[in-house]
């Protein structure tokens, strides 16, 4: 079994065994996110009080705790205020920040400063800057010059860790800890070290050469390997198995790099203190479920750029975090209005930052906070949305975030002990997206589209998806959907069997059950492992310069960008839709199947479908699995999501259609924001209502 699986099963064995006796949703007691002592969801900012005189720091503090916000985080570039000179520490300006920020109710969370290594530490050593695939050495002034592979800079990121955690881990203000910022976008660097290590990373998977070059076929235009010092970093066009094994070799190298932290924190923090990391959504750039596993929780980055919140594909996002951990989640950034590194920095609308800041509440999150709260007078970013200005007071989205920090303390107790509880489950592989996107075969093939045709009409009908690992527990999911999931190993067929033997609905989209663990042809057809299950396979798989027509159960529609010619084995095998005139190879064929297996049924959908078809498809499956809305129906342009737990069950409504929206409920609700008892909601555009059922 593959290193990482054998690791992912480990973990989730106990789980695994829990599923037996299925918890009741959303009963157990401690939510990580949730602090104790302070309020269960939380407004905050990032504030940089490095940046400001000292005499300043009273009058931002005022105007925070006036706009309700309960938390800041700080430090996390505060590196060359912190130690000014090699071993010269001086925190005592971080403890009156954060001793200040105290008096008007204001915890801290402390982020350590590695994204920023001082310039006396990459001028004394150079070595500890990376190197770029070009060979450059990178230069000293952006972020994220450190080598994550350095030694030296691994030494020095310890130091300050150490001492930071030393000075404020038991420190009454200071609730939790975010390691590095966004960690450093998963740059390596190309240098002869970092190849050693990655070769010593393979010897150690591999333990034979045979065993590598069999599994990578080797032969394959003489890349036979006869010492571990000849494999290289793959910087394009090479071996598949080399190119999905280095992808591995970089979020290991960035899980090293995070424990190098977490466990100086650990050792001197006290455990009531967090520890969590600030992702960056869908971005793949290492393995999110193996990095946020050593976290208390996860964190991410909400940012729209150019344009308008999509609220689905930010939805789905939200989920995706929380899926990391199966866990609520904080927004540790959003933009307040405004980013400065798109292509077209707009202002989001008057409404659009507390609607959005609502949905991240009913997706699971307990906190959001705006990065940042004053932009510095120089530095990079002096485009960017703040809640103050430059010269200090605040800027008109200040009134906005201001109730919705009102709005957040008053609900904040009916959210205590709630999470997310959903009934349908999206899978998102790292490996299959790597796997695909290093041969997409067509330009024109977009995982993340696919993967949000799935999530808009499932979550419309649903109204609660949870987006995980196709390693997670899934015993407790009336339908699992994996859009593409093209690495399936055993071991994964085997889970997913399980599931559906146990009375689960799987449905898979194109592409699934192609590779192995070494990103490997499996030496079966389409969907690999899952072919008897099925009693179907893929006959042939075709690229679309075309879209291509296709009937059957679920309507009349077009298939585009990719199309699978299936096969049904036997009568159990039951075809859902058939392409029409094509490529001649297509015609008339399957283009979906499904089969009943164990208590559970397996489908297979070989084609990119339109949204009118996705809409059938979607009805069919929830009908299929008996999944339920969590609210009920709601008109278009409204989203609902759900948090239940402690007894208590919260719903979430929020209007992103350009008109008013009139919401029907099935019997009286408390509205909470609204402070009174309804059997309606009427909803303006970005208008939000949060509901409690029960009296
Ligand atoms: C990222 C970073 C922040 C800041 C914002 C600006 O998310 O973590 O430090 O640069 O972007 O949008």
């Amino acid at each position: 079994m593959h290193k990482l699986h054998r690791y992912w099963f480990a973990l989730f064995l106990p789980a695994l065994l829990l599923e037996l006796v299925p918890a009741q949703p959303g009963d157990r007691a401690s939510i990580p996110s949730q602090i104790p002592g302070h309020d269960a969801i939380l407004l905050g900012t990032d504030w940089y009080p490095e940046q400001w005189p000292e005499a300043r720091w009273e009058e931002d503090l005022r105007l925070m705790e006036a706009a309700n916000i309960k938390v800041v985080r700080i430090a996390e570039f505060a590196w060359s205020r912190m130690e000014p000179s090699e071993g010269r520490y001086d925190m005592d300006w971080l403890e009156r920040a954060i001793t200040a920020g105290a008096k008007h109710h204001i915890a801290s969370v402390l982020g350590t400063p590695t994204a920023a290594p001082p310039a006396w530490l990459t001028a004394n050593h150079p070595e500890t800057l990376r190197v770029q695939p070009d060979g450059q050495r990178v230069t000293h002034g952006n972020r994220a010059h450190g080598s994550v592979t350095s030694p030296l800079y691994r030494e020095y990121c310890r130091r300050i860790a150490a001492e930071m955690a030393h000075r404020f881990g038991h420190n009454p203000n200071v609730v939790g800890w975010q390691i590095d910022n966004e960690y450093g976008y998963a740059s390596m660097s190309y240098d002869d070290l970092t190849r050693k290590l990655f070769q010593e990373w393979l010897q150690k998977k591999y333990q034979t050469l045979d065993n590598l070059n069999q599994n990578w076929t080797t032969e394959y235009w003489s890349q036979t390997y006869d010492s571990w010092r000849e494999i290289p970093i793959p910087v394009g066009g090479h071996n598949p198995g080399l190119m999905l094994e280095w992808k591995r070799f970089v979020t290991h190298t960035w899980n090293d790099y995070q424990m190098n932290q977490i466990d100086q924190i650990r050792q001197y923090a006290e455990p009531r203190q967090f520890i969590t990391g600030n992702f960056m959504g869908f971005w793949d750039g290492f393995d999110h479920y193996i990095i946020t596993e050593p976290l208390t929780f996860a964190s991410w980055d909400d940012y729209v750029g150019t344009g308008h919140v999509d609220p689905d594909r930010n939805g789905m996002t939200h989920d995706l975090t929380r899926g990391f951990k199966r866990e609520n989640f904080w927004v540790i950034e959003t933009q307040p209005g405004a980013v400065n590194w798109h292509s077209v920095n707009n202002f989001l609308n008057k409404g659009e930052v507390r609607a959005m800041a609502w949905q991240a509440i009913g997706h699971g999150a307990d906190e959001v906070g705006y990065w940042q709260w004053r932009s510095a007078l120089n530095g990079q970013e002096q485009y960017h949305g703040t809640l103050v200005g430059s010269d200090g007071t605040p800027v008109p989205l200040y009134t906005e975030v201001q109730q919705l920090g009102r709005e957040f303390s008053a609900v904040e107790s009916e959210l205590r002990g709630t999470r997310v509880v959903s009934e349908v489950a999206l899978l998102n592989s790292y490996d299959s997206r790597w796997a695909i996107d290093l041969q997409r075969h067509t330009s024109r093939y977009d995982q993340m589209a696919l993967l949000e045709s799935y999530y808009r009409v499932l979550n419309r009908l649903a109204q609660s998806v949870d987006v995980v690992s196709p390693y997670a527990p899934l015993g407790g999911y009336a339908l699992v959907v994996a859009p593409d999931l093209n690495v399936l190993p055993q071991d994964l067929a085997d889970h997913l069997l399980e599931y559906v033997r146990n009375g689960g609905d799987l449905v898979l989209g194109p592409r699934s059950g192609m590779k192995d663990q070494y990103n490997a042809l499996l030496p079966q057809r389409q969907p690999g492992y899952l072919v008897d299950a099925l009693q179907g396979r893929v006959e042939q798989y075709y690229a679309l310069e075309a879209d291509v027509p296709v009937a059957g159960t679920w309507g009349q529609g077009r298939a585009s960008v990719w199309a699978e010619q299936l096969q049904a084995a036997s009568p159990e095998s039951q075809i859902l839709l058939r392409y029409g005139k094509s490529n001649g190879w297509l015609d008339d064929q399957p283009a979906a199947i499904t089969c009943a297996y164990g208590k559970g049924r397996i489908t297979y959908i070989g084609a990119v479908l339109d949204d009118k078809l996705m809409d059938a498809a979607a009805e069919w499956m929830v009908q299929q699995s008996g999944v339920k809305p969590a609210l009920g129906r709601v008109p278009e342009g409204v989203q609902v999501s759900r948090r239940v737990g402690s007894g208590k069950t919260v719903f979430f409504l929020i209007n992103f259609a350009a008109e008013d929206r009139h919401v029907d409920l099935a019997h009286p609700m408390k509205l909470l924001l609204a402070n009174r008892t309804a059997a309606s909601v009427v909803l303006p555009r970005y208008g939000v209502e949060v509901l409690r059922e029960g009296p």
